[in-house]
């Protein structure tokens, strides 16, 4: 069993080395209608990124990470490989990995064997709204790593991070990866780091967050399949929230009549990503018992994608009251793996350029 604080028990996996805890039984369903009876009556129609993902989706947002044109995962790759033993090292004894949004967690399985040889027995505990997704990639990281301990967490970011406190008593290295955060804007970003997620952490935790950086347009343009129109698998992503919308609450979404609209919007740093309707169309969506009306060339919002140079990073450290210790970065400089600390904000990190 993983080590504990004095007085503390660690969970308990009853003879395996994984458990689970499922926090959207009985909930998922009413969260996605309401979510979407919100976002498509609203004056910019809007579906919420988490919905892109249940296992069709997560599979398919696998198989964009594999495309050699999306760097961010090739980057997080490279630096993972590089630099993880380094990012352990100054970790407390008996650090628990807390994953946000793990996905595959294949880039975890880096720092993850860094954690295990640092300190043998490792608490590994994923959060992930795509649940049998999870299910599937915490089975096989329990086969591949007899030496962990994975307590996995189907539910949404806020909602997973509540049950830390009961879940977890010891020194916690919370992970983010995927530049996921930036899906928020920059300053909703750092109220999310800090109203959300500090206050699961206890003082002395780290958090390890992968931010992708300001760059020319054209290697981001060709990650996201920008200007987009034409991209099968990307379009197919996309498209998996209103295949889930005709599945999940009897939608009749005809996905044909709509078309991937995506750029790099220089001036704000962020790529946009909307679904364009091609026509004047109404859709049903018979579990809502409503219909939406869309006209030709309206948009669906489904994500920013912020890109941050280092003073946005180093703001974002302040804005949060997180300490930024250590980064790390890519040879081309793309992007960054960036390390803060729970506690008195204020210092300069340690900057390891390529
Ligand atoms: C862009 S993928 C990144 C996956 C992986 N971390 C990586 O870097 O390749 C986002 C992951 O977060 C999950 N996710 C997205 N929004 C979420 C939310 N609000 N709560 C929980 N999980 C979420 C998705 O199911 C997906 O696995």
């Amino acid at each position: 069993m993983a080590k504990t604080h004095p007085g503390k028990e660690a969970p308990s996996f009853g003879g395996t080395n994984y458990r689970f805890i499922n926090l959207t039984v009985g909930n998922a369903a009413d969260t996605f209608a309401h979510d979407i009876a919100r976002g498509l009556a609203a004056p910019q129609k809007y579906i919420r990124s988490m919905h892109l993902y249940d296992a069709d989706g997560s599979k398919l947002f696998e198989r964009i990470t594999q495309d050699q044109d999306y760097y961010p995962t090739h980057a997080e790759t490279e630096i993972l490989a590089r630099f993880a033993h380094e990012i352990v090292a100054g970790l407390a004894e008996n650090t628990a990995l807390v994953e946000l949004g793990s996905g595959s967690a294949k880039k975890t399985r880096l720092l993850l064997q860094a954690l295990v040889d640092k300190q043998g027995r490792t608490l590994f505990c994923p959060i992930d709204i795509s649940g049998d997704f999870l299910q599937e990639n915490v089975k096989r990281l329990s086969r591949d790593f007899p030496n962990l301990e994975i307590l996995g967490i189907v539910a949404d970011y806020y909602t997973g991070l509540s049950v830390l406190a009961n879940e977890i008593h010891q020194p916690i290295l919370m992970l983010w990866l995927g530049t996921d955060i930036g899906h928020a804007d920059r300053n909703a970003a750092a109220g999310l780091l800090r109203d959300k997620m500090v206050p699961s952490l206890k003082l002395g935790d780290r958090l390890l967050v992968g931010i992708d950086l300001k760059k020319s347009a054209e290697p981001i343009h060709r990650a996201y399949g920008c200007p987009g129109d034409k991209e099968p698998l990307r379009y197919a992503f996309n498209c998996n929230a209103l295949r889930r919308i005709n599945r999940e609450l009897g939608g009749n979404f005809i996905t044909d009549k709509f078309q991937r609209y995506c750029f790099y919007n220089e001036a704000l740093g962020r790529i946009e990503t909307y679904l364009k309707s091609l026509c004047d169309q109404q859709v049903t969506v018979a579990a809502l018992g409503q219909t939406f009306d869309f006209k030709e060339g309206e948009l669906i919002h489904l994500h920013f994608a912020y890109k941050y140079d280092q003073d946005d990073i180093l703001q974002l450290g302040k804005a949060a009251g997180l300490k930024l210790e250590q980064q790390w970065f890519d040879e081309k400089a793309w992007y960054s793996l960036n390390l803060f600390s729970v506690g008195q904000a204020g210092n300069q990190p340690h900057a390891r350029l390529p």
